[in-house]
C-alpha cells in the first residue's frame, strides 16, 4: 500500500468527542486549560503533560521541540531545560515561544503564544534538586544540543556525571534553567469527527484582562 493510501486511512478524532460549550467557560485562560488538562489526566491520555514548544533562531528560522510541563499558574506555562540547548539559544536571542497541546482521547488541542521570561537561580535550582538522579547526571555530562562524536563518549562521561551526583547531591547544574511563558494569546480547540470543530481565542488586553473569541474551523 502506498504512503499516501496508508495516511489517507488512518483515522482522526474519531470521537465520540465532549462539546465544548464557550458560553460556559472561565474569565481568563488558566482556569480552563486546568480544567481541560485534569480531564485529560482523568481520561487517561498518556503523558498529558507533553508539550511541542516552537521558538525562532535569530535568523527567523523556527524551530521545535516536545518538552514536559512543569507548572501552570497565574503566572504562566513553565518548562524546564539547558541553556546550552538550541532552544536556550533560540531563547536568549529570541524570547518569544508558542507552546501546543494534544490530548488525542478528546480531540483537543491547546496554542498558547508569548513571551518567555527566564526563572531566578533559585527557581531553576528547586527545579534541578527534583529530578532524578539519572536525569541530573545526563545534564551534567555534557552540552545539550551540541555535536556528540560517538554514543561511547557520552557513556564514559555519564559515569562520570553520575559518580559527581552521588557523592555531591545538591550539586547544580548552573546551565538548567526554568522557562516561564507568560502567555497573551491560547487557543482551545476541540475537535468534531466531521470537522465541525469549536475554536476560543483568549487575548489579553492592555489592561491585563481577557478578551474571547470565535475562530473559523
Ligand atoms: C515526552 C518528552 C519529554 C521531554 N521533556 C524534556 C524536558 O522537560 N526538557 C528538555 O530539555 N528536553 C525534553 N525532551 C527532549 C526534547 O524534545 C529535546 O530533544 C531537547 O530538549 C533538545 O532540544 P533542542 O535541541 O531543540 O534544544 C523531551 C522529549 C520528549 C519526547
Amino acid at each position: 500500500m502506498s504512503q499516501r493510501k496508508k495516511l489517507r486511512e488512518l483515522p482522526a478524532l474519531q470521537g465520540p468527542l465532549p462539546r465544548f460549550d464557550t458560553d460556559a467557560v472561565p474569565a481568563e485562560p488558566v482556569a480552563l486549560f486546568e480544567r481541560w488538562l485534569d480531564e485529560a489526566i482523568a481520561a487517561g491520555v498518556p503523558e498529558p503533560h507533553a508539550m511541542t514548544v516552537s521558538t525562532v533562531d535569530a535568523g527567523g528560522y523556527p524551530d521545535a521541540r516536545v518538552v514536559i510541563l512543569k507548572d501552570v499558574d497565574a503566572s504562566g506555562w513553565a518548562f524546564a531545560s539547558s541553556r546550552s540547548s538550541a532552544k536556550g539559544a533560540e531563547l536568549a536571542h529570541r524570547p518569544w515561544a508558542a507552546l501546543t497541546f494534544y490530548w488525542p482521547l478528546q480531540g483537543r488541542q491547546v496554542r498558547v503564544r508569548g513571551p518567555v521570561i527566564t526563572g531566578t537561580a533559585e527557581q531553576s535550582a528547586a527545579d534541578f534538586l527534583a529530578r532524578h538522579p539519572h536525569s541530573r547526571a545526563v545534564v551534567f555530562s555534557g552540552p545539550q544540543s551540541q555535536p556528540l562524536p560517538s554514543r561511547e563518549t557520552f557513556e564514559r562521561a555519564l559515569i562520570e556525571a553520575q559518580r559527581r551526583v552521588a557523592e555531591e547531591p545538591d550539586l547544580v547544574a548552573p546551565e538548567w534553567t526554568v522557562y516561564t511563558v507568560q502567555a497573551d494569546q491560547v487557543e482551545f480547540w476541540q475537535g468534531h469527527p466531521h470537522r465541525m470543530h469549536t475554536r476560543l481565542r483568549y487575548r489579553r488586553r492592555a489592561d491585563g484582562l481577557w478578551e474571547r473569541e470565535l475562530l473559523w474551523p
